[in-house]
């Protein structure tokens, strides 16, 4: 029996896809075909795949040509492929002409001509555009219109600004369409609105967006009040659109990775997690501001079952607050947030377990890297994960998906999620400003003996 492997994304399935697998078929009498995953087409940089990979493969299973149908999830798998399924011919497009001609120590390698005048990248670029306006209260968050090219299906429209004339500033700034001052002209042929503006506007605009029945990214958090949060959530649910928290981590396969190592027990039981933050600004606001991340990654390393939240502050001779250090105790380990605005603090996350540890240096929330170490003299192992721009590519990547499929939650970030990290936020602020109120008071009294 002659076994023929070949592979493809088969994204937007056309007739040039029919074809080849049709001759694949013909080169032998079985047929194994190899579907790029999602996580190999992100980090090869491939973001512009329309189709899911459950749409594509079953695409593929549709021509009744594939006897097996395998995912292809890295780079060198082609190699173990051939030699685990005992492959005597691999068929690919020409073009690739030479690029596999490494495998001819393993098996055959056969180019075809491709079908003339059609590919998925033609498909594409006939696809439904999805446009994109952002509404902004500054000249310096131009990201997203970046970001956005290197996702196909959506573009970056026009901008909404209060003033008309930094409104135009910011059009001429970014290339876009159109810039407007007027909500309802803004709104009119937009499918997603990306609000980011100052925290106590974001909850009006995206009330606006949704209830025009606007699918929204908002800048996080969206708001220190979970009650306004939960009001947005349901008037998402009640429009059927999407409502997307803007944090990264949370789509990042890094996280998904990290936290399943841990679950399996890579360093052990886990004792403590530690995240240092380094921020700009230091006052009460600021700094509640920048504890997403974190939080986010105890609720999915350490679970949501804290007992109890403790915090030590530390002001300055202004009574201005510099650093902080917020504890969460969980039965029998902890996680603890420092964050400050001194120069010597670093950005970092540290994980310690019974046998071992895992650290992430610098802008840790991006996940590139991470290394574990299990205890003295043992072999440090590394990880490194693709994170490209400033991320929002994957954000997007994923919304567009989920528009597509007609999903209105996010997979990668549930809505009890983002509402119970606002509820912590909440919390701690409030704290915090009666700390400060505290310290204040304090301060004054013994101010008023000494002058006394
Ligand atoms: N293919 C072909 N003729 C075409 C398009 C694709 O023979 N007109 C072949 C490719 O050479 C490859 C397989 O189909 O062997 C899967 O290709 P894939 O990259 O998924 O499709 P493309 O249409 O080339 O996608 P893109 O435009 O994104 O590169």
């Amino acid at each position: 029996m002659i076994k023929v492997i070949t592979y493809g994304t088969f994204d937007l399935f056309h007739q040039g896809h029919y074809n080849i697998l049709k001759r694949a078929k013909e080169q032998g009498d079985y047929l194994i075909v190899g579907v790029t995953g999602e996580i190999y087409d992100l980090e090869r940089g491939k973001l512009n795949v329309q189709d899911s990979l459950l749409t594509r493969i079953e695409n593929v299973r549709k021509t009744g040509l594939a006897d097996k149908i395998i995912v292809e999830e890295y780079m060198g798998q082609k190699i173990s492929d051939v030699v685990k399924y005992d492959i005597d011919k691999l068929v690919i497009g020409s073009d690739w002409y030479g690029k596999f001609d490494y495998l001819n120590r393993y098996c055959e390698v056969v180019y075809l001509e491709r079908t003339k005048n059609i590919s998925s990248t033609q498909l594409r670029e006939k696809q439904k555009i999805y446009n994109i306006g952002i509404v902004s209260d500054t000249m310096e968050d131009g990201e997203i219109v970046l970001e956005s090219k290197y996702v196909s299906g959506i573009h970056v429209e026009s901008v909404f600004m209060e003033d008309a004339g930094q409104a135009a500033e910011y059009e001429n700034k970014y290339e876009l369409a159109f810039s407007t001052n007027q909500m309802d002209e803004f709104l009119k042929d937009l499918d997603i609105v990306y609000v980011r503006t100052k925290l106590e506007q974001r909850f009006g605009y995206c009330q606006k967006a949704l209830s025009e029945g606007k699918h929204v990214i908002c800048e996080n958090p969206c708001s220190l009040d979970s009650e306004q949060l939960k009001v947005l959530l349901n008037l998402a649910e009640e429009k059927k659109v999407l409502f997307i928290d803007n944090v990264i981590l949370a789509y990042l396969r890094a996280l998904a990775q990290l936290t399943w190592m841990l679950n399996r027990e890579l360093i052990g039981q886990l004792i403590k997690i530690r995240c240092c933050i380094q921020v700009e600004n230091s006052n009460e606001f600021g700094m509640v501001d920048r504890l997403t991340d974190s939080i986010l990654v105890f609720q999915r390393i350490l679970g949501s079952d804290y007992k109890e939240i403790t915090m030590n502050p530390v002001y300055d001779q202004n009574h201005e607050l510099i650093y902080n250090q917020i504890i969460f105790h969980y039965d029998n380990r902890m996680g603890c947030i420092e964050i400050g605005c001194t120069p010597g603090m670093k950005n970092q996350l540290e994980i310690l377990g019974t046998r071992g540890r895992v650290d992430l240096p610098d802008e840790w929330w991006n996940m590139g890297y991470f290394e574990a170490s299990e205890g003295a003299g043992s072999k440090l192992k590394r990880y490194s994960f693709n994170f490209e721009g400033n991320g929002m590519r994957y954000l997007l990547h994923e919304m567009l998906l989920m528009i597509k499929e007609g999903s209105e939650v996010s997979k990668k970030m549930q809505p009890e999620e983002s509402l119970r990290i606002v509820e912590i936020q909440q919390h701690i602020l409030k704290e915090l400003q009666k700390e400060k109120m505290h310290f204040r008071k304090e301060k004054q009294s013994v101010d008023e003996k000494k002058e006394g």
